[in-house]
């Protein structure tokens, strides 16, 4: 199974929910991709920090598309069920887990996500190194410790992809330890200096 977990780098999550929210405000469709997204702990820690983050009516026009080449062919079925065990939950704050998670009570040793929650990601089996972006117009597409895989030429071949996958001014977020591509550096501007978060450049 990949390597993820809840909260993880909640120091770029917590830069990205901030720049976007009030970027987004006011919008009826909020489209967001998460591109890795293994089997479920980032997007749906990304649709946590942002409900904590915005009202419940525009948190309700929120999609997040969730995707990953899954090798496994059991991330779709995780990610729909939203059911994670104690251990998966343990770097979650209480409060945040008595919020958002209620005790599964037909699986011993499980908890399952809030529907307010689940209901905002949609996964699908997708490899982007089709170079086929999901769909347009998103605010917001975070990539996270994928691109380490791909060879530097298929980096930019994807992040040229995300590029024309946002909306005009969308982010991109990536991990601490990726560098953004020369060949990529006039698509975007560093939104700030402690992390990988980019704004798309027209
Ligand atoms: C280390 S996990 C990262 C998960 C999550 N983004 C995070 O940072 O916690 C890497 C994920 O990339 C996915 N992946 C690898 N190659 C891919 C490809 N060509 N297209 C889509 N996903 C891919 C793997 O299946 C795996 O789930």
């Amino acid at each position: 199974m990949a390597f993820t977990f809840f909260f993880r780098d909640t120091h770029t999550i917590e830069h990205m929910v901030k720049q976007l929210v009030p970027e987004v405000a006011g919008r009826s469709r909020i489209r967001i991709w998460d591109a890795g997204c293994a089997y479920g702990p980032e997007p749906y820690t990304v649709a946590i920090i942002l409900s904590e983050n915005m009202g419940n009516f525009a948190f309700k026009n929120v999609y997040i598309d969730a995707t990953d080449i899954d090798e496994s062919g059991q991330f779709g079925t995780i990610i729909k069920n939203g059911q994670y065990t104690d251990e998966e939950l343990g770097r979650i704050p209480p409060e945040i887990l008595s919020k958002y998670f209620t005790r599964t009570e037909d699986r011993p040793g499980y908890y399952t996500l809030t529907d307010n929650i689940r209901n905002r990601v949609q996964y699908q089996k997708h490899d982007l190194l089709s170079l086929n972006p999901v769909g347009t117009g998103y605010s917001l597409i975070l990539c996270k410790n994928v691109l380490l895989h791909f060879k530097y030429e298929e980096r930019i071949e994807v992040i040229k992809m995300f590029h024309s996958a946002l909306t005009p001014g969308g982010f991109f977020a990536t991990e601490q330890t990726q560098k953004m591509p020369e060949e990529c550096a006039h698509l975007f501007t560093q939104v700030v200096p402690d992390a990988q978060l980019f704004r798309k450049v027209e």
